[in-house]
């Protein structure tokens, strides 16, 4: 009897041991893949193909949800960002530049094209870049302007036509293409411009699309 209830206390360890041993629910399996499924297909069809340039932050418009993000993204706002990452440091967010280092952007007739400085001046300034003495609103600067070729055609268009609308200025867009063209004739030239080389260069004027 003794032994008996000994062993059959045996089985039921057994049994408890062989519970926790068991295979997984065929539900839990099920489930489990189920999710793996959906997670995959998910991100096949909401990552845009892990494309960079879906999140591309310059390209993005900021100015609302969905309805409008096909609208192509305003110039002027993408400019504005391009502006605060590569040139406030110099020509500060109020386009005045710095005393007798930083030339103004506010005003200049280098930025508004006024004759005889031209459209096509301004594009080779920002491509090649600028040393030496050059003269801003009536003031002398002697510094070095850094160049911007590495940017692509519609950011140096939106760039430079957000500088021509901000802190009073009001001058004409400048189209991508236009700088594409002044890109192309640029050929042989590497080193920065001087004043007297880029204004020896024949003026040539942008005519921005109708439709702006
Ligand atoms: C490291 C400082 C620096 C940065 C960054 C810089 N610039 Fe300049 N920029 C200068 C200097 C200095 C001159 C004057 C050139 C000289 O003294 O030879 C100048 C001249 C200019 C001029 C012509 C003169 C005028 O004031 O109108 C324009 C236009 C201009 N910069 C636009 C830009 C834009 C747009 C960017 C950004 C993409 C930029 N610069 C970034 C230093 C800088």
């Amino acid at each position: 009897m003794n032994h008996d209830q000994h062993q059959s206390s045996q089985n039921e360890e057994d049994s408890c041991e062989s519970s926790t041993n068991r295979p997984l629910s065929p539900w839990l399996v099920g489930l489990f893949i189920l999710a793996l499924f959906w997670g995959g297909f998910y991100l096949a069809f909401n990552s845009g193909g892990f494309r960079q340039d879906v999140y591309e932050s310059n390209v993005v418009n900021w100015a609302g949800g969905g309805a409008v993000a096909a609208a192509p993204p305003d110039p002027k706002v993408v400019g504005k960002r391009l502006y605060s990452q590569n040139c406030i440091v110099c020509h500060q967010a109020t386009g005045l530049g710095v005393p007798g280092q930083f030339p103004p952007l506010a005003g200049s007739e280098w930025v508004l094209s006024v004759a005889p400085h031209a459209e096509n001046q301004l594009v080779l300034l920002m491509l090649n870049g600028h040393q030496g003495p050059m003269t801003v609103k009536g003031q002398s600067f002697n510094n070095a302007m850094p160049q911007w070729k590495q940017l692509a055609d519609d950011q140096l268009s939106a760039i430079l036509t957000y500088i021509r609308s901000d802190w009073g200025n009001n001058a004409p867009a400048i189209d991508p293409a236009f700088v594409a063209q002044i890109r192309k004739s640029d050929g042989a030239q590497s080193d920065p411009w001087t004043q007297a080389q880029l204004m020896a260069v024949p003026p040539v004027k942008d005519t921005p699309p109708a439709a702006k």
